[in-house]
């Protein structure tokens, strides 16, 4: 398939850029506008490869979209392009209706007038809300989003749904759980944590540390993308999770046993406004309809998550400096639209 993605500069997009050229058979364009969370780093060896084509761009300009679709022939749209961070949203929610929402319908329309064949939407289970302390969220959960992010993330997703009912567009929405794994930018928790530990920082847990994520191994995530992309039925909505909940703070002293740093380090701070207080995935329909589960336990992908993150301390130790940033600002000017 000739397949753009979008947001392919990012964690989870850059991720599944690799898995789908290191299995092959698809040409691969990825249109990033390269945000202060996009990093050509995580794409690193593959700037020669003959499937893939790198293109720096918003989702939001029109004609760019308009004109890559149709020059690329592109056949599938996998839309990972957002502002992706809670606490980004809560200091300013303009931007995230800008990208997530106006973003995606501007991608949807072009996507409409070159009649492709896939449109696939990766949402979040922050749509849904918050849970307490007993169920899942099903694809049949009520949409109650409480942060601007979800908030904005939803109306997206709505949007997707409403293109396939109205345009009869082959759309496909997937709403995943909290990711981890190699390439995540270290302003969500297991990077963060990871970093701080390393430079003997304090670790900041908000508010009692209780709150549960429902975490996956980006790998997981990407193979179920892929799956969902390639076998499921156009209109089709699925979560992806990875069944393994864990409150914050056991996931804060995990790494620090890991790391051999003493639990000194954590510091209990102000709780986030509206903090969801915990998410959990029943992804019982993937697995019925498409065969999927999650091939990784969470101890192993923690390990080779912190292994990875020892083994790179060059990448985010530039993130964290700004450096990542120069080298843009050289090839393409300083025209993304977010400062770090
Ligand atoms: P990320 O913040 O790491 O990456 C987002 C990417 O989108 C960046 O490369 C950025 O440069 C790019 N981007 C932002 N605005 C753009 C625009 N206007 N045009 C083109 N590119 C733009 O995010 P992530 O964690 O990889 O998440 C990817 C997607 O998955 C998001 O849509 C997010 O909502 C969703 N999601 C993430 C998680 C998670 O745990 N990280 C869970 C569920 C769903
Ligand atoms: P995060 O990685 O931002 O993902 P999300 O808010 O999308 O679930 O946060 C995961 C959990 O960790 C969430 O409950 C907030 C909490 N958290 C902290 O306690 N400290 C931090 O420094 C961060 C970034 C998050």
């Amino acid at each position: 398939m000739r397949i753009l993605v979008t947001g392919g500069a990012g964690f989870i997009g850059s991720n599944f850029v690799r898995h789908l050229l290191e299995k092959g058979g698809d040409r691969i364009v990825n249109l990033d506008l390269l945000t202060y969370a996009g990093n050509l780093e995580n794409l690193a060896g593959l700037e020669d490869h003959s499937d893939y084509r790198f293109v720096r761009g918003d989702i939001g300009d029109a004609g760019l979209v308009a004109d890559l679709m149709a020059a690329e022939s592109i056949e599938a749209v996998v839309n990972f392009a957002a502002e992706s961070h809670v606490d980004r949203s809560i200091d300013g929610p303009r931007l995230f209706l800008e990208t997530n929402i106006m973003g995606t319908q501007t991608l949807l329309d072009a996507a409409r007038a070159a009649c492709v064949a896939r449109f696939l939407q990766v949402s979040t289970d922050e749509v849904y809300g918050s849970l307490g302390s007993e169920g899942k969220f099903t694809e049949e959960s009520p949409i109650r989003p409480n942060s601007p992010y979800a908030a904005s993330k939803a109306a997206a997703d709505l949007i997707c749904r409403s293109y396939c009912h109205t345009y009869g567009m082959p759309v496909l929405i997937t709403r995943c759980s909290n990711n981890y794994g190699p390439y995540q930018f270290p302003e969500k928790l297991i990077p963060l944590m990871i970093a701080n530990a390393l430079v003997d920082s304090r670790l900041p847990v908000y508010g009692d540390g209780l709150n549960v994520r429902d975490w996956l191994f980006v790998e997981d995530h990407c193979r179920a993308l892929d799956l969902v992309l390639r076998e499921a039925e156009p209109g089709s909505v699925y979560n992806i999770g990875g069944d393994n909940e864990m409150q914050n703070i056991r996931i804060v002293k995990l790494l620090l046993g890991i790391l051999g740093k003493g639990e000194s380090l954590i510091e209990f701070v102000k709780d986030r406004p509206g903090h969801d207080r915990r998410y959990a995935i029943d992804a019982g329909k993937l697995n019925r309809d498409l065969g999927w589960e999650p091939a990784h336990s969470f101890e192993d992908g923690m390990k080779a998550t912190v292994q990875w993150y020892l083994d790179n301390k060059q990448w985010w130790e530039k993130i964290l400096s700004g450096a990542y940033r120069d080298y843009y600002d050289r090839m393409y000017g300083s025209g993304g639209r977010h400062g770090a």
